[in-house]
């Protein structure tokens, strides 16, 4: 299965693809995770991201799609995928079918998880990302303690872009760049909705019912 996350900032994209890519034995491919794994290791891929990423912004069109298109081509990636955070603008929702199509695949489902702009800003704010695992948790939900990841011992921190300025920012651009894509996909039959305003269980039991996954013990 190709499948697509969409949904605003916060939503729960990283942590639902999490789960389904460990079930579905696919890749998870995240553009933001591949872009603060190069602004941590500083190169030059990561040294231009930052600009956009710190101020809230969507890194080029140019930049974003000559990268996935690399990773998409990997050997890996042939026996299905799910992008988070990939398309987010027009431009590379079209150069995705269309570099997909060159060799046979296409996105099977593209999965928008949808709820209120309070609880995403909540989401964002009490967010803490481990170090080491990059597992993300909620602080109102998870039982966390010591500021420590309750799955491998690392430190939790606040993601760089959650603070209160850079949230607004990223809204901007989800409504004016990637909410449109809803359409884009709602045009050639592939969109699935799901409501996430519920805890991360139900939230995925959503999605495996969406993506008509039965059988499933969660
Ligand atoms: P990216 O890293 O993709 O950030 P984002 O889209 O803003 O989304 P987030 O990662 O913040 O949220 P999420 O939906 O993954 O939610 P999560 O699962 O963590 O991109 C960062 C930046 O990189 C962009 O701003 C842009 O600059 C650049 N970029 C990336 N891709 C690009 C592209 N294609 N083109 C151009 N630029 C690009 O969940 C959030 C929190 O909520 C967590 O704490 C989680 O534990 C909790 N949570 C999740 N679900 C639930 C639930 N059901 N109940 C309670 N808590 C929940
Ligand atoms: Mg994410």
């Amino acid at each position: 299965m190709n499948l697509i996350f969409l949904g605003a900032p916060g939503a729960g994209k990283g942590t639902a693809a999490t789960k389904l890519s460990e079930l579905l034995d696919i890749p998870h491919i995240s553009t933001g995770d591949i872009f603060r794994t190069n602004i941590s290791n500083g190169t030059e891929l990561g040294k231009l991201a930052d600009q956009y990423i710190s101020k809230g912004n969507l890194v080029p069109d140019d930049v974003t799609i000559g990268m996935v298109k690399a990773r998409l081509s990997e050997p890996e990636c042939q026996k299905g995928f799910i992008l988070d955070g990939f398309p987010r603008t027009l431009g590379q929702a079209e150069a995705l079918d269309r570099f997909l199509a060159e060799d046979g695949r296409k996105i099977d489902r593209a999965i928008d998880i949808v709820l209120s702009e309070a609880t995403l800003v909540e989401r964002l704010t009490n967010r803490r990302v481990c170090v080491a695992c990059k597992l993300s948790y909620n602080l109102k939900t998870h039982k966390i303690a010591d500021n420590t990841c309750p799955v491998c011992g690392g430190s939790l921190i606040m993601r760089d872009d959650d603070n209160p300025q850079v949230i607004a920012a990223r809204m901007v651009a989800y409504h004016k760049d990637t909410e449109p894509l809803i359409d884009y996909y709602v045009r050639s039959r592939r969109l699935v909705r799901v409501n996430s305003e519920e805890k991360i269980a139900d939230t995925f039991a959503n999605i495996l019912t969406a993506l008509e996954i039965r059988g499933i013990k969660i």
